[in-house]
């Protein structure tokens, strides 16, 4: 399966699950991750990302929040889960390196709080917790999150959070109960799918940053992989590569919209 790599001459692997932000293709809902995330820090309050599954909602936030020195910004990140509001403190305890295993819930508030503090008033850092897949977290969890951002008193400069993950992340937060948290949010983007344009644009950025100047892709693969991926990101990358190896296999130098047929036998979408 890696031969492929030889035969078009890649130097990294193509389409990888991890890239730099250097390397990343400026896509225009990323400016606007970018634009929020700095609106959102500045006043305090909650951001939304959301969008389909493997969209770039994490990679865009991650983008982001590279823009920004560790001695200015400490982010604190989780993926939740569908736990218990304990377990999410819980975890962002150990994500601060506050050293808990055990706490009534309203312990473990007041140490991430004391610790944001000293974060922000001791040490002058802006603070952004991000949840990722912050679509799990149960409903009775978004009615008391938004407790976490009241401080008993004034003295405290804002804080952010950052809420990522599927569409269904903003319906929970339509629900009564979801109300003081959903009263907190700021800024909210919602990732799109690609165009075709852009998802030549991207198959040719992703080429190019494992070594590969030529263009691989005939036009009919574009337009395969566009249709087949609905214009999320993660998809296009598995059917990209796919569509390469089932290439090389046959001795094509140019991957057709037959190889990403192929390719898309080997994947559940
Ligand atoms: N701007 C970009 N430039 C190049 N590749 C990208 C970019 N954004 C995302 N990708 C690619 O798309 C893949 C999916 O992105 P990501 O994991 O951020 O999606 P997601 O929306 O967070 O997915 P999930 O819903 O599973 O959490 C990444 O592994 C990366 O390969
Ligand atoms: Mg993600």
């Amino acid at each position: 399966m890696t031969k492929y790599m030889e035969y078009f001459g890649f130097k990294t692997t193509p389409f990888p699950t991890t890239i730099a932000p250097k390397n990343l293709l400026k896509l225009p809902d990323m400016i606007g991750i970018k634009e929020r995330l700095d609106y959102t820090l500045n006043l305090g309050g909650i951001m939304l990302v959301t969008g389909e599954v493997g969209s770039g909602k994490s990679t865009a936030l991650r983008w982001a929040m590279s823009h920004y020195h560790p001695n200015e910004l400490t982010t604190v990140e989780v993926v939740s889960n569908s736990a218990s509001l304990n377990e999410l403190y819980k975890q962002l305890c150990w994500a601060l390196n506050l050293d808990v295993n055990s706490g009534s819930r309203s312990l473990l508030s007041r140490m991430i709080k004391n610790a944001i503090r000293d974060l922000v008033v001791g040490k002058k850092q802006k603070v952004l917790l991000v949840i990722d897949e912050a679509n799990l977290l149960r409903i009775d969890v978004f009615a008391e999150l938004h407790t976490l951002t009241q401080f008993n008193h004034d003295t405290v400069s804002p804080f952010a959070i950052a809420l990522v993950g599927q569409t269904t992340l903003a319906d929970k937060l339509t629900y009564r109960s979801s109300s003081p948290l959903a009263s907190r949010v700021v800024a909210k983007t919602h990732l799109k799918s690609i165009t075709k344009d852009q998802m030549q644009e991207y198959l040719h950025h992703h080429l190019k940053i494992a070594g590969v100047k030529k263009s691989l892709f005939g036009d009919d693969a574009v337009t395969a992989i566009h249709q087949g991926s609905s214009g999320l990101l993660r998809e296009a990358n598995n059917l990209a590569r796919g569509g390469m190896i089932a290439a090389a296999a046959e001795g094509c130098e140019l991957v057709g919209a037959e190889h990403i047929r192929i390719a898309s036998t080997e994947l559940i979408i």
